[in-house]
């Protein structure tokens, strides 16, 4: 089950820069902000209304969100589904013969987390979060 969109990922070359127009000019909150180093990102996540941005900077050229800056530039990298409980859906998901980037969800900053493939979704990279308390 998908309850609603967490967040949508935009990527950036540098993340102080992007926080001087998502949270000063357009004054959202920042409500979480981390490295990931297996993930290769710096990342925020701004409050909107029941949703949020994502800000991700690679830390490392040869990371998922480096290589993506040096192929299409910044912008829109992702969108992320909210589910109650992502092993079951990424379970229902292979089942169905989806195509995934990850075969178990993860930590991430916006709690358990997976990626599909983009070929399994008319070439929109789509995550799957379940938020942690
Ligand atoms: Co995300």
């Amino acid at each position: 089950m998908i309850d609603k969109i967490h967040h949508i990922g935009i990527a950036v070359h540098s993340l102080d820069d992007a926080l001087t127009f998502y949270r000063d000019t357009l004054g959202l909150d920042v409500h979480a902000q981390d490295t990931i180093e297996d993930q290769g990102v710096k990342a925020a996540l701004l409050t909107i209304g029941q949703s949020e941005i994502e800000l991700l900077e690679p830390t490392r050229p040869d990371s998922a969100v480096g290589r993506f800056l040096e192929r299409k530039g910044e912008g829109l990298h992702h969108i992320c589904f909210q589910t109650p409980n992502v092993d079951a859906e990424l379970d229902a998901l292979k089942q169905k013969g989806v195509e995934l980037v990850d075969q178990k969800p993860r930590r991430g900053l916006a709690g358990m987390i997976c990626f599909l493939h983009p070929k399994a979704n008319k070439g929109v990279l789509v995550e799957l979060a379940t938020p942690i308390d």
